[in-house]
């Protein structure tokens, strides 16, 4: 689904955000990337989205070359991969009804009222919601919008990045849940950005993992989670128990 081969992306000023990333994503693969703040995994999706340009390297979507590409050219990578942001605050308009949000990527053509309703209830959000503004709504309520505004196209691929690290830890477990239950359900293949090695665990198959613009370690999940190679995998392990906690205790309880 998704190739790409030695990627670089230097900044102006000469930050060195990418150093040469290659991995593969097949079509249906639960794709974690996984790395402290800073090692480049928001660069790296972004030009996965074609909404930035690799200073070297390539991506091939679906075999098709999509580095280099003008945006306005990319029309149809919008419609295959979707992306939800970490902040829904932010990355929902406050000014505009959920039912013009989600549509957003459908274009300006009227009469997706249907589409509207299927939508919300895919995401777990009362039929009404349609009708009112991203204020009106929770944390975990407005990336549900956020999730459902992404589907709208009918991907085929979802990317999160960080979809759940501004939320509560209380709603936490839901959106993961939702996610991989989507997931499922319509058979999309997912990208999936976290800095908790954990939160991937809950929700990957495969994880790739980031040191400063590197992919020092890539492999399932279980077994990168049971067995690092890497010590930079070790110390992630051990860097975020509090969570792991939280999610066993709310998974052992449900
Ligand atoms: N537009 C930009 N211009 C210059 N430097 C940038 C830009 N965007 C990111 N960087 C730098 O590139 C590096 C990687 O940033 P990036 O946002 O990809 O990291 P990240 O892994 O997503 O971090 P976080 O977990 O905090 O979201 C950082 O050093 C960052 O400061
Ligand atoms: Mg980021």
């Amino acid at each position: 689904m998704i190739e790409v081969r030695d990627l670089r992306r230097t900044y102006r000023g000469g930050v060195e955000a990418l150093r040469g990333v290659s991995f593969d994503v097949r079509a249906g693969q639960r794709f974690g990337i996984v790395g402290e703040s800073g090692s480049g995994k928001s660069t790296l999706v972004r030009l996965l989205a074609g909404l930035d340009q690799p200073s070297a390297g390539s991506i091939s979507f679906r075999g098709k070359r999509i580095d280099g590409v003008p945006e306005r050219r990319l029309g149809f990578l919008r419609e295959e991969l979707q992306i939800v942001f970490q902040d829904p605050m932010g990355s929902l308009d406050p000014r505009m009804r959920v039912r013009d949000i989600i549509c957003e990527p459908l274009g300006r053509a009227a009469g997706h009222a249907d589409r509207v309703r299927e939508l919300l209830h895919a995401v777990g959000l009362p039929a009404d919601s349609g009708e009112r503004y991203p204020h009106q709504f929770s944390g975990g309520q407005r990336q549900r919008i956020s999730i459902a505004r992404a589907l709208a196209p009918a991907p085929s691929v979802l990317v999160a990045d960080e979809p759940v690290s501004a939320l509560d830890v209380s709603v936490r477990k839901q959106i993961l849940d939702l996610l991989a239950e989507l997931v499922e359900r319509f058979e999309l293949t997912m990208v999936f950005v976290s800095h908790d090695l954990a939160v991937v665990r809950h929700v990957c198959d495969t994880v790739g993992v980031m040191r400063r613009g590197e992919l020092v370690e890539l492999g399932d999940v279980e077994q990168v989670y049971q067995r690092p190679d890497h010590p930079y995998t070790r110390e992630l392990i051990a860097a975020a128990p509090k969570l792991r906690a939280v999610l066993a205790r709310r998974k052992g309880a449900s």
